[in-house]
């Protein structure tokens, strides 16, 4: 198969952990025989520094003509960066919520595994940890308060802001449908958090989700409020298999559930619209202090290119190789800093790359 792949290494760590996991891609290219085509594409600072802009609409247009995207990080820090001098919509967030809405990225997959090798990284009691936990985060990502009408002005001599949170109903059952169809091939339950008890926008997502469960009498429909969720994923992850969430509490959630994993250097992630097209990213930042050392954790990236395997490619046996090499990695005790526990061999950003994919077969 012929396999059409934009990079975006990005700012910070982005270009190192990327280059990680081209090298796993290659290795499955090599092993199961596909080309893969790479291209690279500027976005965030690294794009500012050149064009001056985050995102161009050059970079669009490369993104749209390639089967997926693989992206490493993108921003700097945010008190010492130049780029943070700049008008907000011209910051390098700006670029990555740019392409997300260029490209109708809706659907954003956050999985939050806790790897039995990781157990003792994981920061919850034993008595929680030790039930293991697997759960998929559904992400609306391309509306409400991310993309409503915000503005700050001044009345009567008072500084005012204001953001807007808007939802129609397309939205919510487009990603509704997602989360269900994910669900029916995982654990078969969803649970659909809001804050039913204070927003419009959650009353209507609410009731929307019941409408489309309705098609899913096989799996099981469950509403958490948000401030609740927040607190169950500490209390009992375990309970959780599929959350179905709005952009704002989605973003807030998978940052919460991340690290209860353990490394948020774990996390991969997928953005998908309703075609098989997706953007694939580690859902951790770009780690600027810690930029060009070759100490990064490429593994949550190397796992956003096995979700680009089995999402956009359909390549399950090939993503299955990628999942299993990071599990034997592990289990060969090799860990980069940020999941480091005793007895483990200490390996830097690029050596990593080079186990895991010495380990595709
Ligand atoms: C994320 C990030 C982004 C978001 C930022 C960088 C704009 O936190 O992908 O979770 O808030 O969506
Ligand atoms: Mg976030």
């Amino acid at each position: 198969m012929e396999l059409n792949i934009a990079c975006i290494p990005g700012d910070g760590i982005g270009p190192e952990i990327v280059a990680e996991a081209r090298k796993v891609l290659e290795k499955v290219a090599k092993v199961y025989g596909h080309r893969m085509n790479f291209t690279d594409i500027l976005m965030g600072g690294a794009s500012i520094d050149v064009h001056g802009v985050p995102l161009t609409d050059e970079a669009v247009a490369a993104a749209k003509a390639a089967d997926a995207v693989l992206m490493g990080s993108i921003g700097g820090n945010t008190t010492t960066s130049p780029w943070y001098k700049l008008p907000p919509e011209k910051r390098p967030e700006a670029g990555l919520l740019g392409i997300r809405k260029a490209l109708n990225l809706f659907a954003n997959l956050r999985p939050a595994v806790l790897y039995d090798e990781l157990a003792t990284a994981c920061p919850l009691k034993e008595e929680i940890s030790r039930a293991g936990f697997d759960i998929m985060i559904m992400r609306e990502l391309t509306g409400g308060l991310y993309f409503g009408e915000r503005k700050t002005y001044e009345e009567n001599g008072l500084r005012t802001a204001v953001d807007t949170l808007v939802y129609n109903e397309n939205e919510i059952r487009r990603i509704a449908v997602k989360g269900f169809d994910i669900a029916r091939k995982r654990r078969k339950k969803v649970t659909s958090v809001d804050k039913a008890n204070v927003l419009d926008s959650s009353r209507l997502w609410r009731k929307v989700v019941e409408e489309v469960a309705a098609d899913y009498p096989d799996v099981t429909l469950e509403h958490m409020l948000v401030d609740n969720c927040a607190m169950q994923l500490v209390r009992d992850p375990a309970q959780f298999d599929v959350i179905l969430t709005e952009n704002m509490f989605g973003d807030i959630l998978s940052d919460e559930a991340s690290m209860v994993t353990g490394s948020i250097g774990m996390l991969a992630s997928a953005s998908l619209n309703d075609t098989r097209f997706g953007l694939y990213e580690p859902s951790h930042g770009s780690a600027p202090d810690i930029a060009g050392m070759d100490v990064a954790n490429p593994i949550a990236t190397v796992l956003s290119a096995s979700m680009m395997l089995r999402y956009s490619f359909d390549l399950d046996r090939e993503a299955d190789a990628v999942d299993a090499a990071v599990k034997q990695v592990l289990k060969d005790g090799y860990r980069t800093g940020d999941i480091l526990s005793e007895g483990c061999t200490k390996v830097g950003c690029s050596r990593m790359g080079d186990l895991l994919a010495e380990r595709i077969q």
